[in-house]
């Protein structure tokens, strides 16, 4: 991999490992309300370096060329992506809808020498994301879970003939909800993960049509 992608992964992964006050403190700006992305603004919640490992070798395996990603945070996953898009010759387009967010994930994407790579949208994905062009080989999901069937309504027609779906967290209540919903819709089939935190399922060529 180019030297500066990864030098900026281990110093942005670093960073990430300090998550637990932040995260701690965005379930104290909660307070028993639903959480929202703003409660979270400090807190990095990123995959950590075997998953990005593993999601940059299935796009290059794939040989993905458009990835679009829900849910930037301050930037880990669209860099993976964007390792994986510079050596497939493809792009990535991720989304991000908290402006400190949005800020600092376009610093490190140029950090990593990926801006050219990588675009970042600011704002909600369902508006942000809604005249992307497919078709879209790769999908993942790792923003605010009660978005992703609305958000997959959306791609739905973009997707490439087998086309994968990732979704992180899968293991939590929302994500397992939708995971489980993608064995009734159309088209999907639902594959082997890396491990529980990480669901995969492939769209159109081994699905129900
Ligand atoms: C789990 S974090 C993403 C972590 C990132 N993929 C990584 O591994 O570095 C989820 C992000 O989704 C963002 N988000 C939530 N709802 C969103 C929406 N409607 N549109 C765009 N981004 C959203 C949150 O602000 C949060 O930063």
């Amino acid at each position: 991999m180019d030297p500066r992608i990864t030098a900026t992964l281990d110093r942005l992964h670093q960073e990430a490992d300090r998550d637990l006050p932040r995260i701690a403190m965005g379930f104290a700006r909660s307070l028993g309300r639903k959480l929202q992305p703003s409660h979270m603004r400090d807190a990095w919640i990123s995959i950590d370096q075997a998953q990005g490992q593993w999601l940059m070798e299935l796009a290059e395996r794939l040989g993905a060329r458009n990835i679009v990603e829900f849910g930037a945070s301050f930037g880990i996953s669209a860099i993976w992506l964007g390792a994986a898009a510079r050596a497939t010759g493809g792009r990535v387009t991720t989304t991000e809808l908290e402006p400190n967010k949005v800020v600092a994930a376009r610093r490190h994407i140029a950090e990593a020498g990926l801006d050219d790579i990588v675009t970042l949208l600011e704002g909600d994905a369902a508006q942000t994301l809604a005249d992307h062009a497919g078709p879209v080989d790769l999908l993942f999901f790792d923003g605010w879970s009660d978005l992703y069937d609305p958000l997959l309504d959306l791609l739905e027609a973009k997707l490439a003939d087998g086309a994968v779906l990732v979704v992180d967290n899968a293991n939590m209540p929302g994500s397992a909800r939708f995971v489980a919903s993608l064995r009734s819709r159309a088209g999907w089939t639902l594959g082997e993960g890396p491990s529980r935190r990480v669901a995969v399922a492939t769209f159109g060529s081994g699905g129900r049509k």
